[in-house]
């Protein structure tokens, strides 16, 4: 009998394949995820769950799937939608897909970073607008990338491809990491700084650290204002790290030039959140693994990590918490 998975959305088709062959696989079908409570319906009797970042799957869902449940295997780097602890003390391995998205999640990272920078969205919005009346010698100034310092928070993967494009544009690099030593810096052309020199110094703030009880608002006012007036805070990894009603008034008051966010808290960002009126804040909606190689990798990498799981054999890519 092939093993029972409920996979809560639709992704890329090569990983349901995959999924397929090896699984008697439900799969929820709609455009928008599943609640809580259709959720805890559909996993009942499952052994394995092959979920994304819109689920939460705490305690209570895994003790609603039953203690056959082998295996959470998430299609993503980030997990903090999951109760890894809870999962661990159930005997329960998580899967995730790193690696593969850190590319893509780099260049939209730069992407935003450039775009801040020299005010893409001004700019179309201000030709819409019907203000490209001449080319004027004052208007819609940015900031140079050549020679500025880029303040990297979290050099871990994607920090570190975010470093390697930085070089290339002749950028000083400033980095703060958990157990990150010198040499470790220097090898991505970074200097190991506390992150109060690095927000002092820096002329964009790009997060590269995982949510974490330590991280939530780790951008929030008091760090905001040690951030220098020109500042740009770049964000591709998870809302909850800054405090966004800080990051409104900052951006308000001037305390910092700009902002540029793949992610929000929450997500989708309601459309009456301030920070929508702001010409100065950039937000995308969470698009750093959105290409289409990345997400096919993800999907496939996801599948493997569940048929590991259900199969009882080591995960290829599991998640181990400290
Ligand atoms: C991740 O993988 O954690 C991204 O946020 C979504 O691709």
């Amino acid at each position: 009998m092939k093993p029972k998975v409920f996979v809560t959305r639709q992704i890329p088709e090569i990983g349901l394949a995959r999924v397929r062959e090896v699984c008697e696989m439900t799969l929820w079908e709609n455009e928008l995820p599943a609640s809580y409570e259709h959720l805890i319906e559909r996993v009942r009797g499952m052994d394995g769950i092959l979920c994304t970042l819109t689920e939460r799957i705490d305690a209570a869902l895994m003790d609603a799937a039953g203690s056959q449940l082998k295996v959470i295997s998430q299609m993503a780097v980030g997990y903090d939608n999951i109760d890894v602890r809870a999962a661990h003390a159930r005997g329960v391995p998580v899967g995730n897909t790193p690696g593969v998205l850190t590319d893509a999640t780099a260049d939209l990272a730069f992407a935003l970073l450039l775009s801040a920078a020299r005010r893409l969205s001004e700019s179309v919005q201000y030709i819409r607008d019907g203000q490209w009346i001449t080319w004027k010698p004052l208007d819609l100034l940015g900031a140079d990338l050549s020679g500025a310092t880029l303040g990297i928070v979290g050099l871990g993967r994607i920090g570190q491809a975010v470093a390697k494009r930085a070089s290339g544009f002749d950028m000083r690099i400033l980095a703060n990491s958990r157990n990150l030593s010198d040499e470790q810096a220097w090898e991505h052309n970074a200097t190991r700084v506390e992150l109060s020199t690095l927000l002092r110094e820096s002329d964009f703030v790009s997060l590269h650290i995982p949510l974490s009880p330590e991280t939530r608002h780790l951008i929030n006012r008091e760090t905001l204002a040690q951030m220098k007036r020109n500042a740009i805070l770049i964000n591709t990894t998870r809302g909850g790290t800054v405090d966004q009603l800080a990051l409104y008034e900052a951006l308000r008051d001037g305390i910092i030039a700009g902002a540029a966010l793949d992610v929000t808290d929450p997500e989708p960002i309601p459309l009456d959140d301030p920070l929508l009126t702001l010409p100065n804040a950039l937000i995308v909606p969470h698009i750093g693994s959105a290409t289409v190689k990345t997400r096919n990798k993800m999907a496939l990498m996801a599948a493997e990590n569940l048929i590991a799981g259900v199969k009882g054999r080591l995960l290829p890519n599991e998640v181990k918490v400290k």
